[in-house]
């Protein structure tokens, strides 16, 4: 496969996708300006941009982890290791405190771009999915599929009355 440019000095742009989407809202808005704010990494700002990135960083865990707690999902304390394991990172990366060339901002967008789709494609899509199931489209209990059956569930535990 041919492409227009030259693999090893792309600048990692990755735009958003409808494949992103997890079906969350909230969560696929915060996801579009997080690629944003990566694709407007560059050297002359780099300072400006990583804060502004990280800052939005942290309001999107925040959230996503708000909505994951509230909802009871069951897979959230494992989905809360992965965002502080990307956290570490980030900051054993901007600790390095090495000054910002080229390459250094190149690296910090390849790691974000990667860790972003592979963890949005993984483990935000779970969420999305479990999402859908048990909580309805304003994120209020799903609704049962008639009264009947929900006053049933409800006076004994779900068990099916014959
Ligand atoms: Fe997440």
């Amino acid at each position: 496969m041919t492409s227009s440019h030259d693999g090893a000095k792309l600048p990692f742009v990755v735009e958003w996708r409808d494949g992103f989407r997890t079906g969350i809202d909230t969560i696929d808005r915060q996801h579009l300006h997080l690629f944003a704010l990566v694709r407007a990494l560059d050297l002359h700002s780099v300072d400006h941009t990583v804060d502004a990135l990280l800052n939005y960083v942290v309001t999107h865990f925040t959230d996503e982890q708000a909505l994951m707690e509230q909802s009871g999902y069951p897979a959230f304390e494992q989905h809360l290791q992965l965002h502080e394991d990307f956290a570490a990172h980030v900051a054993d990366f901007m600790g390095a405190g090495d000054a910002w060339t080229q390459e250094r901002v190149h690296e910090l967008r390849r790691f974000l771009n990667k860790w972003l789709i592979s963890h949005i494609m993984t483990h935000d899509m779970r969420f999305g999915k479990w999402y859908a199931v048990h909580c309805g489209p304003d994120g209020l209990p799903a609704a049962p599929d008639s009264a009947g059956a929900g006053l049933v569930a409800r006076l004994f535990g779900g068990r099916k009355q014959r």
